[in-house]
């Protein structure tokens, strides 16, 4: 085994655009951690909303300075500290992105996103040290296993993007009798998609800003060499969206709704787009709903349900693994551009521009 070094240059995000390097201890597992070598991380729309253009949120909620970035970190466990109750070294294993206390009602549920604990919630990447280093230091307890049949690229999307779409899917129910609008197609948007196909919706349309990403989203299939298709039609964001996907739904509008842009407009349109009876969930994060949004004309006269959903629990995450092995699916399908962490700043770079689908940063032979 390769001797594990005493420090390593990990990076971290300024707030300004801009991505830095610093060498960190390389820390030593106490009671209940673990090492992990990282072998993939992959970048979240958050990364750059609350990190890298600024720090949003302040106090123990924001980003402290000089932490190491990442919260999608998935590697192969290569120390472990005293008393390790299931996970032991050569285990692969995704991270759930925030250490809770283990103690609130929120963290019980398995919600550790939601801790209620000043002293002890820690994201990764945020508050605690993330993946964008060689290796990771996590709490036993944050572990989810990595199944032999995905690789690190497929598990650390499971981290935030997939088990966020995926808690937001089983809130609202997706099903063959639905056709299901999603509006913002970055990589939460396609992960929406590629979920939604595999539980059987049997029409799916999607709306996107850029270009690029509009003509991305139209080559994406379920499968390599499946031909199934994520998207049967994907539309330019504008102010016809509403008429446009009644047009291709009979008149009656989607069953099913899933947000992901946080555009005002975008909200908008998922609600109006909705069908009478429709369950619209909001994903995407930041900003407002569209003052035209009138209640009753838009969603009380048509009985529609809104949900807000925030990441996952990790039971529910567990899940979403077994799942994804059952429909042969694989996220890193969803990856357009791989990068060694020596190349992070043009990572984020490229993924502000939104001139991609998925951006992550690999390690060792995942690269
Ligand atoms: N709720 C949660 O727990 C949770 C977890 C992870 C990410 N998020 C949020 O989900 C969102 C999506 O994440 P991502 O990584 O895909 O980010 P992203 O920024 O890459 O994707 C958002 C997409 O929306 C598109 N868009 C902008 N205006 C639009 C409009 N009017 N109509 C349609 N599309 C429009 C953008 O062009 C972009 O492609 C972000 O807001 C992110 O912060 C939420
Ligand atoms: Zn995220
Ligand atoms: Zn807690």
């Amino acid at each position: 085994m390769t001797e594990i070094p005493a420090t390593m240059t990990g990076a971290y995000l300024p707030g300004n655009g801009t991505v830095a390097y610093k060498e960190y201890d390389i820390p030593q597992p106490g009671p209940g951690e673990v090492l992990i070598r990282t072998k993939a991380s992959t970048i979240c729309g958050s990364d750059i909303r609350c990190i890298y253009c600024e720090h949003v949120g302040k106090g123990p909620e924001g980003y402290q300075p000089e932490t190491i970035a990442g919260h999608e970190p998935c590697g192969e466990i290569v120390q472990c500290g005293p008393g390790m109750r299931r996970f032991g070294k050569g285990d692969r294993v995704i991270v759930y992105h925030i250490s809770g206390c283990g103690m609130c009602n929120d963290c019980r549920r398995g919600y550790m996103i939601s801790c209620t604990s000043d002293e002890y919630r820690k994201a990764y990447g945020w508050q605690r040290n993330g993946g964008m280093a060689p290796y990771l230091l996590a709490e036993e307890k944050d572990l989810v296993a990595l199944p032999d049949a995905l690789s690190y690229t497929d598990g650390a999307q499971v981290g935030c993007g997939f088990g966020t779409v995926y808690e937001g899917l089983e809130k609202i129910g997706i099903s063959g009798n639905d056709a299901v609008l999603i509006t913002g197609l970055g990589p939460v948007g396609l992960a929406a998609a590629m979920l939604c196909r595999a539980l059987g919706a049997s029409k799916i349309i999607g709306i996107e800003a850029v270009p690029d990403r509009i003509e991305n989203a139209k080559t994406l299939v379920l499968r390599k060499d499946s031909g199934i298709k994520l998207f049967d039609a994907v539309l330019p964001a504008g102010p016809d969206n509403v008429a446009e996907v009644h047009a291709l739904t009979g008149g009656m509008g989607c069953e099913r709704v899933v947000e992901c842009s946080a555009h005002p407009a975008a909200r908008l349109t998922a609600v109006q787009a909705a069908r009478k009876w429709g369950k619209i969930v909001l994903i995407g994060e930041g900003g407002l709903m569209s003052p035209d949004f009138a209640p009753s004309r838009d969603m009380i006269h048509d009985q529609k349900t809104l949900f807000g959903s925030w990441v996952t629990n990790i039971w529910r995450m567990e899940e979403l693994v077994e799942r994804l092995v059952r429909w042969n699916i694989h996220p890193s399908d969803l990856i357009t551009h791989r990068f060694s962490l020596e190349k992070a700043p043009e990572a984020y770079e490229l993924m502000h521009s939104g001139r991609c689908g998925k951006v992550a940063i690999c390690f060792d032979g995942e690269v």
